[in-house]
């Protein structure tokens, strides 16, 4: 038999006032598995987080994590949970390892095996050399991955990541990939919302678009590609103001096309091809790229509208 999910939603409902921020979602995540939640801001991605992490009841809906209920087991639940919130909320009077050592207290853990704990999480975050230093004056890379640590003080089994890598920059970016990975090795769940599309083709077995407070797409990043978009994508940048009248000269290449204020897209199989046909019709662009279909490509096409504006 196969094992139960840690966590299971079914028609899951957040409301503020008359709005409802999470319209009723159904998500399973299995024991082991990287999950993502994408979509843009405002999509209910940390509305959601929030209820799995226990501390925003759910308004209505089923919510189950490791087979518990978070209203009435919250404090069995979070003991099992690390939890990296979308704002890092370290004390900035105390050091790094500090940080560390007074959140490990709230789990009643004895305070040497804190110490001992804190250690191997700051080297395991590359961090060790920073230990006795404030928080305030790290960059928002190092805070970032000593909110990690922090998370990890209770070897927790399910880990859940909101926005992860947010406003740092591609290096630090990559740091947080690889050690999130090793996590993922040595057999922690990983639940993350993103909107960046390359973040969750990285790190994501599985995921789902949201949109609006609903779930718009569900599967790995390569079957939703698969699904919803070409093997192919022709971007073709012409002089500013003429996209529209272009896009229609060329409207028969490719399956499908979409029109974009600084580019056409046009999706196809064969990207070269298209390019080929574009340039006998005498509609050159000033630039263009072949690429392969991404998961932007993909909710572009679910909701008509780019990730990242
Ligand atoms: N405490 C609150 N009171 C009222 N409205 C809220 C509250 N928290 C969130 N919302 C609203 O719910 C919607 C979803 O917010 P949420 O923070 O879940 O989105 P998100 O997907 O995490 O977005 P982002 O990418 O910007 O972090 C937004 O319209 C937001 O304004
Ligand atoms: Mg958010």
């Amino acid at each position: 038999m196969a094992a139960a999910p840690l966590i299971t939603a079914r028609g899951l409902v957040k409301r503020f006032g008359d709005f409802a921020a999470v319209a009723g979602i159904d998500v399973e995540v299995e024991s082991g598995e990287s999950f993502g939640f994408l979509g843009p801001n405002g999509a209910g991605k940390s509305s959601t987080m929030r209820m799995i992490g226990c501390v925003s009841p759910p308004t209505s809906g089923e919510l189950r994590i490791f087979g518990l209920d978070p209203v009435t087991d919250g404090r069995e639940i979070r003991a099992r949970l690390g939890v990296v919130p979308q704002q890092d909320q370290l004390d900035a009077e105390l050091t790094v390892e500090e940080n560390l050592v007074v959140y490990g207290r709230y789990f009643d853990i004895p305070r040497a095996e804190c110490r001992r704990r804190a250690a191997e999480l700051l080297d395991f975050v590359q961090l060790t050399d920073r230990a006795g230093s404030k928080v305030d004056p790290l960059s928002g890379g190092m805070k970032r991955r000593v909110t990690i640590a922090r998370s990890l003080i209770n070897e927790p089994s399910l880990l859940l990541l909101d926005e992860p890598t947010t406003g740092l920059d591609p290096q630090a970016r990559h740091v947080l990939w690889d050690r999130l990975y090793r996590l993922k090795q040595r057999g922690v769940t990983l639940v993350l919302t993103t909107h960046y599309m390359d973040e969750a083709e990285q790190l994501c077995d599985r995921l789902v678009v949201m949109d609006g407070g609903r779930i718009v797409a569900e599967g790995s990043p390569r079957s939703l590609i698969q699904q919803h978009s070409t093997r192919e994508v022709l971007e073709l940048r012409y002089a500013p103001g003429t996209n529209e009248e272009r896009a229609h000269a060329i409207a028969d290449i490719g399956d499908r096309q979409e029109v974009l204020p600084d580019r056409v897209l046009v999706y196809t199989h064969d990207g070269e091809a298209a390019l080929h046909e574009v340039h006998e019709r005498d509609a050159a662009p000033i630039s263009s790229l072949v690429r392969r279909s991404s998961l932007e490509d993909v909710f572009l096409r679910l909701t008509g509208r780019t990730l990242v504006d």
